[in-house]
């Protein structure tokens, strides 16, 4: 079941839109040149309206009033002139829009062994795969090569790499190191970061038969903590761990069949704290999980790479209004609506299918180059369950500018709440699950019904989504870029106000 989600192994490759794709991307639409010739004004004139809100920012509020707060950054609040294009732009996490002052994260230096240490011996990570080319570059895995979106002023090098899925936690690890609001005096500290590499100790251990060996280093990290003097302070409520894998992973049950699962989110300890998982139990009565966004391929370090990412697929030529992408799952229930998607989608000329075959680690449908060049050319993208019940790929889909079309509320409304509007209308299309299973939906009929200006809205809305799902390169300078607020950054505001909720209510 859920452990065994199996790991598609991207190689590294080149880039949407390399020249071939270029070319053939061309031939469909008519006139290179005049596009291009298109695409190039349009974007002087972009560049012309961003420059000269620039200078008028810059005078106006780059010459700040004083403020004895290290912590205050200006920019990040009010660098917003054009609100449609600009990132911060979305009116339902106003809240959120504001980054918490008083948020500071004490990162504990653990032994190696609860992470830094587990990579030494990287190819035994994932009993599946060899994990070794995903650990480098702090987690964002072999950059792929350099590519059109970038800044053509920039050095800087690029910005999409072959990110594995389950590997969240190394990035935010990363990311927190360089983190503005990182604080060394744990007395200071209103949050506590517990940097384990969780998800991949335990994908290393799926086929341990002796379950004491399997959950002895969760137990190991519960006694680290429980000697802490800052674990005291609040018996652990203001700390936190992110894990990379999906909760089950890390929720061995007595009895149950048993898939390769630890027990470390049984542990007690564990439970007083919050964990970000890219998939939590959507049944779960407290709320010390909370889904966090799959890494996806794209990790700029300045907004200006953002901003021109997010122009390119505003304007992306959508020939196909719908494609799936994935594997047939045999004999899993919660999958079945994937056979019924894969053999509407093959039957469809609207739909474009990228079918995966698992034994086939070269199939396209591994390839980031090849799976962002078929989400940027369709309008919806359809997001069947698998192995569990989210997918890397609807944050693949929404960095396409694709808008995302879900079988179960279970792949993103009940799991990231943090990151996404209250509404799903807003930037998706839900579909129920076991009316396509019974055949009684067909999915081309159902998006056609979908008036045209409903599905530009909801890919602007998706669109604008793009920086807060974004993990940033984690050596992004925070001090000279313009502000785009990552999904570490929105992470750390909503842990702050939960926590501080906690603490209060206690
Ligand atoms: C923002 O930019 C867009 C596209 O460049 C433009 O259509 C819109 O009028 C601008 N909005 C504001 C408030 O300036
Ligand atoms: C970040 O910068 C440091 C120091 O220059 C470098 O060693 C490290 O590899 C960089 N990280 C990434 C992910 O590029
Ligand atoms: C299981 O693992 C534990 C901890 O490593 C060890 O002490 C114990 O002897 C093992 N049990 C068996 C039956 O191998």
């Amino acid at each position: 079941m859920t452990s065994k989600k199996q790991s598609p192994t991207p190689s590294p490759t080149s880039l949407p839109w390399t020249t071939t794709e270029n070319e053939k991307y061309s031939k469909t639409r008519g006139s290179k040149f005049s596009s291009i010739n298109f695409h190039f004004k349009c974007f002087l004139l972009f560049l012309v309206s961003v420059t000269s809100w620039f200078l008028i920012l810059f005078f106006f509020f780059l010459i700040p009033p004083a403020t004895n707060n290290p912590k205050h950054h200006p920019h990040r609040t009010k660098y917003e002139p054009n609100k449609s294009i600009l990132v911060y732009h979305d009116h339902h996490h106003q809240r959120q829009n504001h980054p918490s002052e008083d948020v500071s994260v004490y990162i504990y230096n653990l032994p190696p062994e609860f992470n830094l240490g587990l990579l030494q011996d990287c190819a035994h990570l994932n009993v599946y795969t060899n994990m070794c080319p995903h650990v480098v570059n702090g987690g964002l895995g072999q950059p792929l090569q350099a590519s059109p979106d970038q800044d053509p002023d920039s050095d800087a090098g690029s910005a999409w790499f072959a990110t594995h899925q389950f590997i969240a936690e190394m990035i935010f690890h990363a990311r927190m190191e360089n983190h503005p609001l990182r604080t060394w005096d744990p007395s200071r500290a209103s949050l506590f970061y517990v940097p384990f590499y969780g998800g991949l100790h335990a994908s290393s251990k799926f086929r341990e038969r002796n379950l004491t060996a399997r959950d002895e280093l969760a137990v190991r990290l519960v006694e680290f903590l429980r000697r802490q003097p800052t674990w005291r302070r609040n018996i652990g409520k203001d700390h936190f761990m992110v894990l990379g894998r999906t909760a089950w992973d890390f929720m061995r049950s007595d009895g149950g069949p048993d898939f390769g699962a630890n027990s470390l989110l049984n542990l007690p300890r564990v439970q007083t704290m919050s964990v970000l998982t890219v998939e939590r139990n959507p049944w779960e009565k407290k709320t010390s999980q909370h889904g966090l966004p799959y890494p996806s391929y794209f990790h700029p370090s300045t907004s200006a790479q953002m901003l021109t990412w997010q122009t390119k697929v505003r304007q992306s030529d959508r020939p196909h209004l719908f494609s799936f992408i994935g594997a047939p799952r045999k004999g899993l229930e919660k999958a079945a609506v994937r056979d019924e998607l894969i053999r509407q989608c093959g039957e469809s000329t609207r739909c474009e299918l990228l079918q995966c075959n698992k034994n086939d680690g070269n199939s396209k449908c591994y390839k980031p180059s090849e799976i962002i060049r078929v989400m940027s050319r369709s309008q919806f993208c359809l997001q069947a369950p698998g192995d569990s019940f989210t997918r890397r790929s609807t944050f693949d889909a929404v960095l396409a500018g694709c808008v995302p079309v879900f079988f179960s509320p279970h792949t993103a409304y009940t799991q990231y709440g943090w990151f996404l509007p209250d509404d799903p209308e807003e930037y998706s299309v839900y579909i129920d699950d076991e009316r396509t299973r019974a055949r009684m939906v067909n999915v081309e009929e159902e998006l056609l019904k979908i008036p045209r200006e409903r599905i530009e809205k909801m890919r602007n809305t998706v669109i604008d989504l793009i920086p807060r799902l974004t993990y940033k390169h984690p050596n992004a300078s925070e001090e000279d870029d313009g502000g785009f607020r990552d999904v570490v950054d929105v992470a750390l505001d909503a842990l702050g106000r939960h926590v501080r909720s906690i603490l209060d209510n206690k």
